[in-house]
């Protein structure tokens, strides 16, 4: 005989929604991302084995992919530029497959799709084969189109993800896209102590995850008093912009409230003018080197009346004196705040589905993986 909800309830671990589930399984995505790839500390591949001529002396290397896979592509690109003198060119497929491919024989594309099976990540990748690029790609599924077709994949090992808005999986494309960089910058002689640093603190995350996932019920009570706002305004510098993007998506994807994200210092050239009393602005303030630069953006944003969210660094007093709604994520390297943010902009815009009644696992007009251009 068939009970069916047990069955479904069974599938989604006691759960209400597997987007909940799979936030929950943050920690262990990055736990199974990181495994096996770190060796005498320092970060291993070893799909990458007989590619590694691939990475040396690259003076340039390109990413595409498409929504959360673009974003977590823009933290490497941060991450990348930050430490060595590579330049590094992230863009969304639909646009790359459709101009000058701008590459010689013998570049590097990183291509990053959960599904692999993305339209205009595949066509970006045949496109740049032809031209002679090499493809590394970072892939969920095993056997999809996208493995098949780069030279090597990297996969994010993060297990099926059934809710339609990415979350496990970019936590897990952010570890593979850290653990890359930091072989990137061992094979090309930029390996120094800071690395050492961003290893270590990287394989020591997990645990720190699970905390902030401790954070669940404040940030619902948040999510209550804010689901009622139109509007929403992230913001960020630094390795907090892709998080505002990042967090912008997910609030526009789930919940049908309109999100736009803008590097803090932009908020001048005409987003400010947006905000009052009905526009709230979610801050990404992590305390990094930006941090004094991105808070004179939120106290202007506040003198507009702006209601304001602050994500920061825990033990930093001086959040308060901008707003009494604060969530707090523990410190850790500049670099990784990306990652250590990622569970709360989730959970944010999953409380805020949730408690509007909405089926955040099936957004509408929305699909898991875009087959088709
Ligand atoms: C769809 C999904 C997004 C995902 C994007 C890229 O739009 O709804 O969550 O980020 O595709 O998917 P991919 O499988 O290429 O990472």
């Amino acid at each position: 005989y068939h009970v069916d909800w047990d069955e479904k309830a069974a599938e989604k671990g006691g759960y209400k929604h597997f987007m909940y589930k799979e936030i929950m399984e943050d920690p262990q995505a990055l736990v199974n991302a990181l495994v096996g790839r770190v060796k005498n500390d320092r970060p291993f591949f070893e799909e990458l084995e007989y590619y590694e001529e691939l990475l040396k002396d690259a003076d340039r290397i390109r990413v595409v992919s498409c929504g959360t896979s673009y974003y977590a592509g823009l933290v490497f690109k941060y991450f990348l530029e930050n430490h060595t003198d590579i330049d590094v060119e992230v863009e969304v497929s639909s646009e790359f497959r459709y101009k000058r491919p701008h590459i010689k024989e013998g570049d590097v594309l990183i291509a990053i799709s959960q599904s692999g099976e993305t339209a205009d990540t595949l066509e970006s990748v045949r496109l740049a084969k032809k031209h002679g690029a090499k493809i590394v790609s970072i892939v969920n599924v095993v056997g999809s189109t996208l493995d098949r077709e780069s030279d090597v994949t990297l996969f994010m090992n993060a297990g099926p993800e059934i809710g339609v808005a990415a979350t496990k999986t970019y936590v897990a494309e952010l570890a593979v896209l850290y653990l890359l960089g930091l072989k990137v910058m061992e094979i090309n002689g930029y390996w120094d102590r800071e690395a050492e640093e961003i290893l270590d603190k990287l394989v020591r995350m997990p645990e720190l995850l699970e905390n902030v996932l401790r954070k669940d019920p404040q940030i619902r009570e948040l999510s209550e008093k804010y689901k009622d706002y139109r509007n929403f305004m992230y913001i960020g510098r630094g390795y907090g912009y892709p998080t505002a993007l990042e967090g912008a998506l997910k609030l526009k994807e789930i919940t049908y409230i309109h999100a736009t994200a803008y590097q803090a210092g932009e908020l001048k050239h005409g987003p400010i003018a947006l905000l009052d009393v009905d526009f709230p602005v979610f801050a990404v303030m992590p305390d990094d080197s930006l941090f004094f630069k991105t808070k004179s953006n939120v106290i202007e944003s506040k003198s507009r009346n702006a209601p304001v969210i602050v994500l920061g660094t825990e033990g930093n007093r001086s959040l308060e004196e901008i707003t009494g709604d604060i969530i707090h994520v523990p410190p850790t390297h500049e670099s990784l705040y990306p990652l250590m943010m990622a569970p709360v902009i989730q959970l944010f815009a999953y409380h805020i589905a949730d408690l509007k009644g909405l089926d955040p696992d099936k957004p509408r007009n929305l699909a898991k993986s875009v087959t088709v251009e």
